[in-house]
């Protein structure tokens, strides 16, 4: 049996991250799954209250828990970026191993009241189900933005982290510590990369002293991110990274086979395309070295 939480606090010992990857379709699942495999290393697949609409919140969660069954193998759930308790309470009553309950758009004080209201609530639900609070402002969606607003009076403080884990009992906390969701253009080019705070993260680890994810990854500098897992960072989120391979492998297969029309034939091409940044993402996460041992 795994187990989402032993996963992460052996993660934390060996000082690697990991990798949270949002998936919208089965190609996404599927490349996310087979590169996880491929590596040995466990995974965590994130539906947002969108993705999850549009896959089906029971079903998304059948499909990874017989993936888990199937291969014995580490892969969990994750309720991403959850704005109310009715779709928290959703996503615990339907099996999922995780929940980000996101109310960092609203004042600290009342984030943290509903917060704590979400975990007694899902942790009656299920009492192993692990509940992920957030502060801060990091942006809006994954997507292309055309514009990157300046967003560092809303970063995360060590005393406000700490403050916010005791008050509501959140087993994961994701600051804002220099991170964003989504990618500007110059990014999805490999002009310019996202850079992070890793003096921030450091200090918020130690005030905390809580399992800590960045969202946002996608665009991220190669080493800050390995600065930032070995700050204290233990989930690493991407998704547009993914969004925009996903894009180009779908418009390659139905460009190299014009008159195909079997699914199964054109989507490889699209589940390899999604795959390489998988690998390349979770080796670095996992740091070469380390790779395999996690399971
Ligand atoms: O929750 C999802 C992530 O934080 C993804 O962010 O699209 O910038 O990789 P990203
Ligand atoms: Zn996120």
């Amino acid at each position: 049996m795994h187990a989402l939480r032993s996963v992460l606090e052996q993660a934390q010992q060996m000082r690697v991250a990991v990798g949270h990857f949002n998936v919208a379709d089965l190609v996404l699942l599927k490349a996310v799954f087979v590169s996880a495999q491929e590596l040995k290393v466990p995974v965590l697949v994130g539906v947002s209250e969108g993705e999850r609409e549009f896959m089906g919140v029971p079903q998304i969660s059948v499909l990874v828990r017989s993936l888990r069954e199937e291969f014995d193998f580490p892969i969990f759930l994750n309720a991403d970026h959850t704005h109310s308790l009715v779709k928290a309470v959703e996503a615990a009553k339907a099996g999922f191993d995780a929940v980000v309950f996101d109310l960092s758009a609203l004042p600290f004080e009342q984030n943290v009241r509903q917060t704590k209201e979400a975990v007694e609530a899902l942790k009656a639900i299920n009492p192993s189900i692990l509940v992920e609070g957030e502060i801060g402002d990091i942006g809006t969606g994954s997507e292309i933005h055309t514009e990157a607003p300046d967003l560092s009076k809303s970063l995360t403080t060590p005393e406000e982290a700490r403050q916010f884990v005791e008050s509501t009992g959140v087993d994961i906390l994701a600051p804002a510590v220099g991170n964003r969701h989504g990618m500007l253009k110059s990014m999805v080019q490999g002009e310019a990369r996202k850079h992070l705070d890793i003096e921030r993260i450091a200090q918020i680890k130690k005030a905390a002293r809580i399992l800590l994810t960045l969202h946002g990854g996608s665009g991220t500098d190669d080493n800050d991110l390995r600065n930032a897992i070995a700050a204290g960072i233990n989930i690493v989120h991407i998704n547009t990274e993914l969004r925009v391979a996903w894009r180009r492998g779908l418009e390659s297969g139905l460009a190299k086979q014009p008159d195909e029309v079997a699914p199964y034939k054109i989507l490889p091409t699209a589940v390899d395309s999604v795959k390489q940044v998988v690998l390349s993402r979770l080796k670095l996460f996992n740091s070469e070295q380390k790779l395999g041992k996690g399971l």
